[in-house]
C-alpha cells in the first residue's frame, strides 16, 4: 500500500498484460484496478476492492497491512471493481458493504454478496470513520447506473470510479499530466464515457464546485492536480465537432480504395481532416477517440454478397452505442453485380442520429462520372463542415 495523505493509502494494482478492455477496446499498455484505504481513529473503510483475478495478491495486500477492515465502499458493481468483495467478506466477516440501492441489486445478482451484509446508502449520506468521514454521492451513468462517488470531507478528496479514469501503468501512483496519460485517459473516456456524454457534462460541473484537492478513480493514476484532468473533459464533453471527417472503409479490389482516397485528396486539400481507418485492421479504441470530435463519417465499402463488407457494418454498429457528436454520415463504395450497401449501415443508427447524406455508389472500377459524383460529394461535406 502506497500512502497519498496520513491515513488514506492506494492498494490498487496494475493489469500490465491485460491485452483488451470489455473484450473489445485494445490496451496497449493494460491497465490498473485501483482501491483505496481510509483510516479513520475508530473504523476503516476500504473503497472499492479488486479484479477477481487478482485477489489473491489483492487480499494479501490487505492483509499484511494489519488493518481490520470495517467497512467496503462497492463505488460500481462492475466485477473489476467488485470482484473480490466475496475474499474479503471471508477475510473481514464482520466487514459490511456499503452501495447505491442500484449497486447493491447488482452485487446481489452478480456476485451473490448476501443481503445481509449490504448497506444501502442514499444521496448525500456521511459515514463517519472518527475524523474523517465519507459522503456518498449518487452518479448513475459513469459507467452504470448503480456508480456512486465517495468524498473525503476533511480532506476533500474524491474517489470517482471509473469518471477520470485511464488506462495508464507507465507511473505508479502519480499522475505525471504528460501527453502520453493524456492518451490514455481519452482511449478511456471515448469507450467508457462518451456513449453518457449528457451526465458526464452534468457531473464534471458537479465536480469542479466541489473543488477536490485530488482525483482518485479507479483506474490509471490520482490526480493530485485535478485541473490536468477536468480540462480534458471540458474538452472532450464539449459541443465542439473539428472540422475533421472519420473515414472507415474495407476495399476488396481497390475500387472503393480509389475512390476513398480520391475522396480524401480533395477534402485535405480544403483544410480538412481525414480520419482513414482500414477495417481489416483497425483499432476500435483509436476509431472511438477520433469520434470524440469528428463532425461526421464516411462509410468506405466493398460489396459482399448482397451487402456491405461485414466490418462496415460492424464500425457503424459501434458507432452507434458510442453516441458520439457526429453530425452527419455517407457512404461511398463499389459493387459487382447487385445488392445494396447502404441500407445495412442506415439500420445500425438507432441511438445516434445523424444525418444521412446521399452517397457515391459506383458498378465495378469508378469512371469519370464517378469522380464528378465524388466531386460533388466533397462540396456537399464541405459545406456541412462549415
Ligand atoms: Fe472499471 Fe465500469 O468498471
Amino acid at each position: 500500500m502506497k500512502q497519498i495523505i496520513e491515513n488514506v493509502f492506494f492498494c490498487g494494482l496494475p493489469d500490465k498484460n491485460r491485452k483488451l478492455f470489455d473484450q473489445l477496446v485494445p490496451l496497449p499498455q493494460g491497465t490498473t484496478y485501483n482501491a483505496y484505504v481510509v483510516k479513520g481513529s475508530e473504523k476503516v473503510a476500504l473503497i472499492d476492492t479488486m479484479y477477481e483475478k487478482l485477489r489473491g495478491e489483492f487480499v494479501d495486500m490487505i492483509a499484511a497491512s494489519g488493518l481490520k477492515i470495517d467497512y467496503i465502499i462497492s463505488n460500481h458493481a462492475e466485477p473489476d471493481h467488485s470482484g473480490s468483495i466475496g475474499a474479503l467478506l471471508e477475510k473481514f466477516p464482520q466487514a459490511v458493504v456499503y452501495a447505491s440501492p442500484k449497486c447493491a441489486e447488482n452485487l446481489k445478482n452478480m456476485l451473490h454478496i448476501p443481503e445481509a451484509k449490504i448497506k444501502v446508502v442514499s444521496e448525500g449520506e456521511e459515514l463517519p470513520l472518527g475524523g474523517k468521514t465519507l459522503r456518498f454521492m449518487i452518479t448513475p451513468w459513469v459507467h452504470w447506473p448503480d456508480t456512486m462517488f465517495t468524498y473525503l470531507v476533511e480532506d476533500k478528496l474524491l474517489f470517482s470510479c471509473d469518471f477520470f479514469g485511464a488506462h495508464y501503468t507507465k507511473n505508479d501512483l502519480w499522475a505525471d499530466c504528460t501527453s502520453g496519460l493524456a492518451e490514455a485517459a481519452k482511449r478511456y473516456y471515448a469507450e467508457i464515457m462518451m456513449p453518457f456524454r449528457n451526465f458526464c457534462v452534468k457531473y464534471l460541473k458537479m465536480v469542479k464546485a466541489l473543488e477536490p484537492k485530488m482525483i482518485l478513480p479507479s483506474h490509471g493514476p490520482v490526480y493530485d492536480h485535478p485541473e490536468f484532468i477536468l480540462n480534458l473533459y471540458e474538452d472532450w464533453t464539449s459541443e465542439r465537432v473539428a472540422k475533421k471527417i472519420l473515414l472507415p472503409y474495407v476495399s476488396m479490389y481497390d475500387n472503393t480504395r480509389e475512390m476513398v482516397d480520391y475522396l480524401e485528396n480533395i477534402l485535405q486539400a480544403e483544410g480538412v481532416t481525414v480520419v482513414k481507418a482500414d477495417l481489416i485492421e483497425a483499432d476500435e479504441g483509436e476509431i472511438a477517440m477520433e469520434l470524440i470530435d469528428a463532425a461526421g463519417v464516411v462509410f468506405g465499402t466493398s460489396m459482399v454478397l448482397t451487402g456491405p463488407h461485414p466490418k462496415t457494418v460492424y464500425a457503424a454498429y459501434l458507432i452507434n452505442i458510442l453516441r458520439p457528436k457526429i453530425k452527419f454520415y455517407t457512404v461511398v463504395g463499389s459493387f459487382g453485380w447487385g445488392g445494396n450497401l447502404t441500407a445495412p449501415v442506415d439500420a445500425m443508427f438507432t441511438l445516434t442520429k445523424p444525418e444521412k447524406l446521399d452517397g457515391v455508389i459506383v458498378k465495378g472500377k469508378p469512371r469519370v462520372e464517378d469522380f464528378k459524383a465524388l466531386d460533388n460529394l466533397a462540396n456537399t461535406l464541405l459545406q456541412k463542415l462549415l
